[in-house]
């Protein structure tokens, strides 16, 4: 074999080992797609706004994939079969009429084919005009405020404002108005399993239905990026029975019972008044005169906003839905409960056996460091000195334990 033939050869088993490395990763890549128990997985609907999308996303990811692989393969087959072998030049023709006419008239048809249940499913999903309950929803850097206005939601009466982040609890069966808006920038609500995404604006409304077939968590997370911690700007949605919906609503709106006295809730309760009630509402807290405690985060944080902790344990996670209250056993029993367990469950809330204090811990330390928030004193300036999410409050660990005791109460 001369030199020049070698040469050729290697330069070819580079480029055939290279192809097979590219397609290789490649098929990881697409496969890393295909978890077995994922919870934002759209092909699962459990609701039937997100079945709607399921029963038209179906027929068009099959004409898509069939029209793909006509069109790949005759490419590939092209390619090898007329590839340049220093073969003549064919004769050049112009104009095929019947063929053009065809493809002409065949994409056509396919688009309108596609195009009818399209428009009519779009149409369908942006109903609202069946829903029987309203949820005011905020986006926020990076949570979501979730308020239940005065009515009767599924049956339940909401006899007062209730205002919860992190888990929008809902009434199953029950269709529900979601009308969502931004405080700061734009974010995107999303519940795969239950619907498809709207965008939350600031200055604008838009209107979501939401309906779970079954009692369950449904987890999503912000879809549009929104900021340093756009990864951590997580949701769930949280479906209960109709008794568990009224004893959740119920619960939420229970009058303040403060720690008892001498116990390190309540000494707690003062570190909690005299660190965070700035910013933080719990409500009906009260200063040692007995005057409510009304937080101003308009005062001190940029956005205005922060989450209400009034009944912190009744949720599961915190900071945007992304620490878990709940140790991973409790998490996953929770998570994979029947649907007929489901409420019972949830409505324990974070149970002593099932509290893990870790997260909140490490987020009392320091929580800028947990969770990026342009927390860092010495980039406030373009802030105007206000704070943008939590900032480190140098609290001490005798601090953190009094105030970790505090919130396990707020339940
Ligand atoms: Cu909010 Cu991304």
């Amino acid at each position: 074999m001369s030199g020049v033939d070698q040469s050729v050869s290697t330069v070819r088993s580079v480029k055939q080992r290279s192809a097979i490395g590219l397609a290789v990763i490649a098929a990881a890549m697409m496969f890393a797609g295909c978890a077995q128990n994922a919870p934002q997985d759209t092909f699962q609907p459990e609701g039937p706004n997100a079945q709607r999308i399921q029963n038209l996303q179906w027929p068009v990811f099959l004409i898509a994939g069939i029209v793909g692989v006509i069109v790949f393969g005759t490419i590939i087959f092209v390619l090898i079969k007329f590839r340049d072998r220093g073969q003549e030049m064919p004769k050049q023709t112009h104009g095929k009429p019947a063929l053009e006419i065809a493809l002409t008239i065949l994409p056509a048809i396919i688009l309108v084919g596609v195009g009818i249940p399209t428009v009519s499913t779009v149409f369908s999903l942006a109903k609202t005009s069946d829903t029987q309950c309203v949820v005011n929803v905020t986006g926020q850097q990076w949570w979501w405020e979730y308020e239940y206005p005065v009515q009767s939601c599924g049956g339940v009466d909401i006899a007062e404002p209730l205002v919860t982040s992190g888990e929008l609890v809902l009434p199953v069966k029950t269709p529900v108005l979601l009308r969502i808006t931004s405080n700061d920038v734009i974010h995107s609500f999303w519940i795969p399993k239950l619907n498809g995404k709207k965008d939350a604006v600031p200055g604008r409304v838009h209107s979501l239905r939401l309906q779970a077939n079954q009692p369950g968590i449904y987890a999503g997370q912000c879809t549009e990026f929104c900021g340093l911690s756009h990864a951590y700007m997580r949701m769930e949605a949280v479906a209960l029975d109709a008794d568990g919906f009224k004893a959740w609503v119920d619960n939420q709106l229970e009058e303040y019972s403060p720690p008892a006295a001498d116990t390190a809730a309540a000494e707690g309760q003062a570190d909690f008044i005299a660190q965070c009630s700035r910013c933080r509402q719990v409500n009906g807290i009260q200063d040692s005169e007995g005057k409510p405690i009304i937080s101003r985060p308009d005062l001190y944080v940029y956005s205005g906003a922060a989450p209400n902790l009034t009944n912190l344990m009744t949720r599961t996670n915190f900071a945007g839905a992304s620490f878990n209250l709940l140790n991973d056993e409790c998490n996953d029993r929770l998570w994979n409960a029947p649907p007929d367990e489901f409420t019972d469950l949830y409505l324990e809330g974070v149970t002593p056996e099932c509290f893990d204090a870790v997260q909140l811990r490490e987020w009392l330390r320091n929580a800028p460091a947990k969770k990026p928030m342009y927390a860092d004193p010495t980039k406030l300036e373009p802030t105007d000195g206000k704070y943008r999410g939590m900032p480190d409050l140098g609290l001490t660990e005798d601090q953190i334990d009094k105030i970790v005791a505090y919130l396990t109460e707020r339940k």
